[in-house]
Order: structure tokens, then sequence, then C-alpha cells
């Protein structure tokens, strides 16, 4: 059964290519740093990132929490905004894994602030944990880019109290098209930054830590102690070149039927929703219904084998990518209108 799946862009398809280059991938054994298609990924992406090493991971939050041990010790703090993935979606992994005490910030729509992060910076006092590692997203959760003048102002803040700065860049390809900008005038405001090869980008599995060589030699490590040093990835490398290479020159495509699904749902009376908010490949909208209609409007668009995330109350997400259509969106908007 195909569905047309709007939950989020990481339920993307790897594209015919990326199967064709898996297939063919020459592979070796990781783990002894000699599988040349993976160390071809790894170039690229420092490279593209602007950092000296970079590192295939498993997933966007083993980036996270590899940039967090390798960068605290037990009992330091980090400083992340209240909504961010590090502390809402990855199962405390923080505490878990790092014994890190989180410092978690309510920003404003979640953008963060330079000021009060820098309130929030400890001094050193014998109650205090240590404030070792600021942590940022970009693109963030909510569908919002950060602009580059707020990354800068932070990156001054963690120069001046010799922080360093993790950027969760799970999106980030997303928010350099959105700024117009080359991926590198984000990461410099950053030491170590992660990004996702599946999502948006279509890889079927993997994400890249980046950072200094030496960060990166410790995360190796630390990669292997999570049971992440796996063995013949080139396999999966493959997919992920053509992601970084291929696929993060089409997202404004993602990013320009994310407008055109929020204009078609803003044409709908009871329907709010800003197609001007659109930033990258997500929408957000709130309906003039009553509460059981709208929560019963996934199962609905599911008998039309239309895909989107359960509600939970606040308002509905929907997000584009390279498997959706124009007509997708046209189909979804009719349906839309048939759950009411
Ligand atoms: C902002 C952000 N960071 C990190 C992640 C984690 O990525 P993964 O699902 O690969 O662990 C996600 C996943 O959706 C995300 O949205």
């Amino acid at each position: 059964m195909k569905f047309i799946d709007f939950r989020s862009d990481t339920v993307t398809h790897p594209t015919e290519e990326m199967r064709a280059a898996m297939a063919a991938a020459i592979v070796g054994d990781d783990v002894y740093e000699d599988d040349p298609t993976t160390n071809e990924l790894e170039a690229l992406a420092a490279k593209m990132l602007g950092k000296e090493k970079a590192l295939f991971i498993s997933s966007g939050t083993m980036g996270n929490q590899l940039a967090i041990m390798g960068q605290t010790k037990k009992g330091d703090e980090i400083i992340v905004s209240a909504d961010s993935h590090i502390v809402t979606h990855e199962a405390g992994a923080t505490a878990l894994l790092s014994g890190a005490n989180v410092c978690s910030l309510y920003f404003e729509n979640t953008v963060p602030d330079a000021k009060m992060i820098e309130k929030s910076i400890r001094t050193k006092n014998v109650h205090h944990p240590d404030t070792a590692l600021i942590c940022l997203e970009n693109a963030l959760a909510n569908g919002h880019v950060v602009p580059l003048e707020r990354m800068a102002e932070i990156r001054e803040v963690s120069k001046k109290h010799n922080i360093p700065v993790h950027l969760d860049g799970a999106r980030l390809f997303n928010a350099a098209v959105a700024l117009g900008v080359d991926v590198k005038e984000i990461t410099q405001y950053c030491d170590t930054v992660t990004c996702c090869l599946s999502k948006g980008l279509c890889a079927p599995v993997g994400a890249i830590l980046a950072g200094s060589a030496e960060f990166i030699e410790r995360s190796r490590r630390n990669r292997k102690i999570l049971g992440g040093g796996m063995r013949q990835t080139g396999v999966l490398a493959a997919a992920g070149i053509i992601a970084l290479e291929k696929m993060t020159k089409r997202l404004h495509e993602d990013h320009a039927n994310a407008k055109y699904l929020a204009q078609k749902l803003s044409e709908v009376p009871y329907i709010h929703c800003d197609p001007d908010a659109v930033e990258i490949n997500m929408v957000f909208c709130t309906f003039d219904q009553p509460e059981e209609k709208i929560a019963a409007m996934a199962g609905k668009l599911l008998e039309k084998n239309i895909k989107i995330g359960g509600y939970e109350g606040g308002p509905v997400r929907f997000v584009t990518n390279n498997d959706i259509t124009r007509e997708h969106i046209d189909l979804l908007v009719a349906e839309i209108q048939n759950c009411f």
C-alpha cells in the first residue's frame, strides 16, 4: 500500500540513485577506518560543514549525545532550549550517558537569546555546576530558523566565557536554504555540529558529527562505547554522499511546496494558517472546529491513504518532503475538508 505521508521528513524513502549507489558501494571495515566510501563521505561532510573532521553516526540523537559526552564531564552543566530535541526527545540521554546537569531555558518563539544564555552561565562557586557547553538548534523544531545575527551574538558570548557551542543541525541544510547562505555561514558559529542525512535529504540511515580532529577522535571512541562502531558502513555512506551532494540542492522545492500547502490551507474558512510564517518544510495550522473532529482527522485521512501526525491539542503540523508533490497537497487539502 502506498501512502502519502505528511507526518515528517523522516519518512522519506531513498531515491533510485541512492539504492543503485548502495548496491555498488565499495566497502571495508569502518571500525578499522578502512571503509573507502565512509571515509569519502566523512571527508566530504567535513569540507561542506567547514570543520576539520567528520564522523558518520547512526542518528541525529547519537550526534547530539556524542557532542555532550565529548565536551562535558559528570556534573557539568549544558545550556539548552527547553523546547530543544536534546531536552524533549532524547529520552533523558544527557543525564543517562553524560551525567550532565541541564539548564533549560524558555526562549521567546524558541529562538535562543544571547543575553539569557550569558546570564545562565555559572560563576565559579563551590555551589555551582560548571557550565561546559551551549547547545543550539538550527533549523528549530517549530519550523523556524535562527537568524545568523543571533548565532553570531551567541558565539560572542561563548568566546567571552570560553564555552564551546554545539549545533543540532538535524535540518541544517533547510536552515541554510531558508537563510539563503552556504551552511558554513551557519557552522562558523559553532565548535561541533550534527546534521542528519536522513530526513529531508532522503538517506535511509545516518547522520554526521563534525568538529575539530581531536574532538572527532574522542567521539570515535565514544561512538564505540555506545555500540555505534559499525562495520561495512559504505553501503549506507553511499546514500549519504548523494544526500549531501545532490539532495541538499533540492530542499528549496520542499520549502516552496510547504508555502503552497500553507496558502491552500489558509483559503479554507475554518483553518488558520499563515503562509508567510513558513520558513522551511513545515506547516503549522489551527482549526476552528470541535476538538473531537480535529482529533478524528488523522484516522479519517488514513482511510484515504494519507498519513498525518496524531493531534496533540496544539497546532497541527504537516511536513513536505521529496516524496510529496503538488497533487498530493491538493488531495490533502480536499480530504481535510471532507473531515469536517
Ligand atoms: C531538531 C532535531 N534534532 C535531532 C533529531 C534526532 O534525529 P534522529 O531521529 O536521527 O535521532 C531530530 C529528529 O527528528 C530533530 O528534529
